[in-house]
């Protein structure tokens, strides 16, 4: 093939479970070695933890992500959450595309996207960030309240013990059997490759 239209195509990985399963603290493994990274931090967790700077604002979010080299920033929005959601998808999408390849985490999708397509700039990053080498970890307890883009552009699932609709809506899904997800304890989760079907089975470690 020609190198014109050769991608170094990034993932989307999507992230479910029950509160305090270990989604957060899995994705924080699973990113710690990356170089670029941002994280929309709506419960101020990410700007906590080694080696991520916590910004808020939406001119310092822009100014912090122009940066070409290392940046691990975590965007901390304000009571505009979904306005600050649009905001921060489109500055990430730039930053992938205009300064370099990064990992972007977005946390609890249900309080900004709904079941319908994905909204404004995160429906952008969906469909056109993936091919600019953006990789995207997108987190929710309640997928049955989050958006269809998403999990229909899905290279990975990671999932979580999850409760009543939400387990029926997932394995739907991710195609894998309810029980299988019920019987997770805590901390443990399946990995599946959408495509193949692989399933691998995984749990949290703490450093
Ligand atoms: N260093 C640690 N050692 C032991 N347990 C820990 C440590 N850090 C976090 N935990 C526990 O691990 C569990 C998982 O936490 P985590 O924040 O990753 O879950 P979560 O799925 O992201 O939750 P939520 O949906 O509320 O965001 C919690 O019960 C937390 O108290
Ligand atoms: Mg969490």
């Amino acid at each position: 093939m020609s190198g014109a239209l050769k991608t170094n195509d990034g993932r989307l990985v999507v992230v479910s479970g029950a509160s305090r399963c270990g989604k957060t603290t899995q994705v924080a493994n699973e990113v710690k070695n990356e170089r670029r990274a941002c994280a929309w931090d709506p419960e101020a967790q990410w700007c906590e933890l080694p080696g991520w700077r916590k910004v808020t604002g939406r001119q310092a979010l822009m100014e912090a992500m122009q940066a070409r080299g290392h940046v691990r920033v975590a965007f901390v929005p304000g009571p505009d959450l979904k306005g600050d959601f649009d905001f921060w998808c489109a500055v990430v999408f730039h930053a992938g595309r205009f300064a370099g390849p990064l990992v972007a985490i977005a946390e609890e999708l249900a309080d900004v996207t709904t079941p319908s397509k994905a909204p404004g700039h995160w429906g952008i990053l969906l469909r056109r960030g993936l091919k600019r080498g953006i990789t995207i970890y997108a987190i929710s307890q309640r997928w049955a309240e989050a958006d269809k883009t998403t999990i229909g552009n899905c290279s990975e699932f990671v999932l979580f013990a999850a409760r009543g609709d939400d387990i029926k809506y997932i394995a739907r899904k991710a195609r894998v059997p309810e029980d299988a997800l019920a019987a997770l304890k805590p901390l443990e989760f399946l990995r599946i490759d959408p495509l193949t079907k692989a399933t691998t089975p995984g749990k949290v470690r703490f450093r």
